[in-house]
């Protein structure tokens, strides 16, 4: 599929009534990292993640119809505005404004409907919003999902299957992670030669079978840092270009998702360890050697991933971490471990996080339509 499968023309107002549409969207966390891009948000290598569950974003979208007092639409404030207030947690939020409407001005072409209505966008998320832990992709996922179903509602013929890739589609164009939070359990985004179906363009579901080793995978998340972020990811990414080793990184990535793709199909535990936490240290190294450079990790991470590594060391457990553009520590372990990790990060790993904050999350499948809340 290429981007014009994607636009959306000849539709009728005629039918559609006023209503809402809410969409419960998780979070993701990448195994192998998203991490530089060019334009129009298309990844410089192949990236795929664990879908989560206990995370997640709910976005309401209340939609009516704009009419000019003559039931015509008001041409002047049509052709420059988009039409829409934000909530967020109870709250109006005209600061997310602008990055919503830089959104649905990137995929007007693709969604050209949006100008026909006011909207009003109520979004919380499960997790605190201090927490350190990034809201776009859960976020963007569930509004990309939002203007689909309004999509759907003017072309009821359109199958699921195109619904899911074009979400994925539009959730991209507002942060490059959202469009693997569509589905689950696994989802690779960015084109690779040994992952049958993939795209550069959207997320799509891991086509092999995956071990039952991972079945229900576990990743408790250790908020280390429930502060902001001192450097965005859409920094962090444009500082790839230029870097001195992007190309040896690109081509590090795309060398794991292969790796990775071995072991998430024959279910060796070594191998995605050695491999998951290689792409998170990665990830980080490119951070320090950037121009300008940046540190994310704090002392209590590098201290949890020693623990980590000893208790690893010392009990054969295959409990491993991640991280993502931030100084929270994903601790990845197999469900039946669960008991025995569970243990050891209320001794020996709580004590690093912000209050003894963490949360328990697990693999989860996708994205879900909410229909009375
Ligand atoms: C480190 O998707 O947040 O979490 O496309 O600019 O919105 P934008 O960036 P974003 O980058 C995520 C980076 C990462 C790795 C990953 O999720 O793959």
């Amino acid at each position: 599929m290429n981007e014009t499968d994607f636009i959306f023309k000849n539709y009728n107002l005629s039918n559609i009534a006023n209503g809402s549409i809410t969409w419960k969207t998780p979070s993701n966390i990448a195994l192998v990292k998203y991490w530089g891009k060019r334009e129009p948000q298309i990844p410089e290598n192949t990236s795929i993640s664990f879908t989560l569950d206990a995370c997640f974003t709910l976005t309401i979208l209340e939609y009516s119809k704009r009419q000019t007092p003559h039931g015509e639409r008001d041409s002047a404030s049509h052709e420059n505005n988009f039409n829409f207030e934000i909530y967020f947690e109870g709250e109006k939020k005209n600061d997310f404004k602008p990055k919503i409407a830089t959104f649905f001005k990137r995929i007007e072409k693709y969604a050209p409907f949006l100008k026909d209505f006011e909207f009003i966008i109520k979004s919380e998320n499960s997790f605190p919003h201090s927490s350190g832990i990034a809201s776009s992709a859960s976020g963007m996922g569930a509004l990309a999902l939002c203007v689909m179903s309004l999509e759907k509602e003017l072309n009821s013929a359109m199958t699921d299957a195109y619904f899911n890739k074009k979400a994925s589609f539009l959730a991209r164009l507002g942060s490059g992670s959202a469009c693997r939070s569509v589905e689950g359990p696994l989802i690779v985004w960015g084109k690779h030669p040994e992952i049958e179906g993939s795209s550069d363009l959207f997320g799509t579901k891991f086509p092999y079978k995956i071990h039952d080793n991972f079945k229900n995978y576990q990743d408790t998340i250790l908020l280390v840092d429930e502060g902001e972020k001192q450097v965005s990811s859409t920094v962090g990414h444009a500082l790839m270009h230029n870097h001195p080793f992007a190309k040896q990184r690109f081509k590090q990535a795309n060398s794991n998702i292969s790796k990775i793709s071995i072991a998430l199909q024959n279910g060796d535990l070594s191998a995605f360890i050695a491999n998951v936490e290689s792409e998170a240290l990665s990830l980080h190294a490119m951070m320090m050697t950037s121009n300008p450079y940046f540190i994310l990790m704090k002392p209590n991470t590098l201290k949890i991933i020693n623990e980590i590594w000893e208790f690893r060391a010392a009990t054969k457990s295959n409990i491993c971490f991640t991280l993502d553009a931030g100084a929270n520590v994903h601790v990845l372990f197999p469900e039946k471990e669960k008991e025995k990790v569970n243990n050891f990060i209320k001794s020996n790993l709580m004590q690093f996080c912000q209050e003894n904050h963490y949360i328990c999350d697990s693999i989860g499948k996708g994205a879900k339509k909410i229909s009375n809340i």
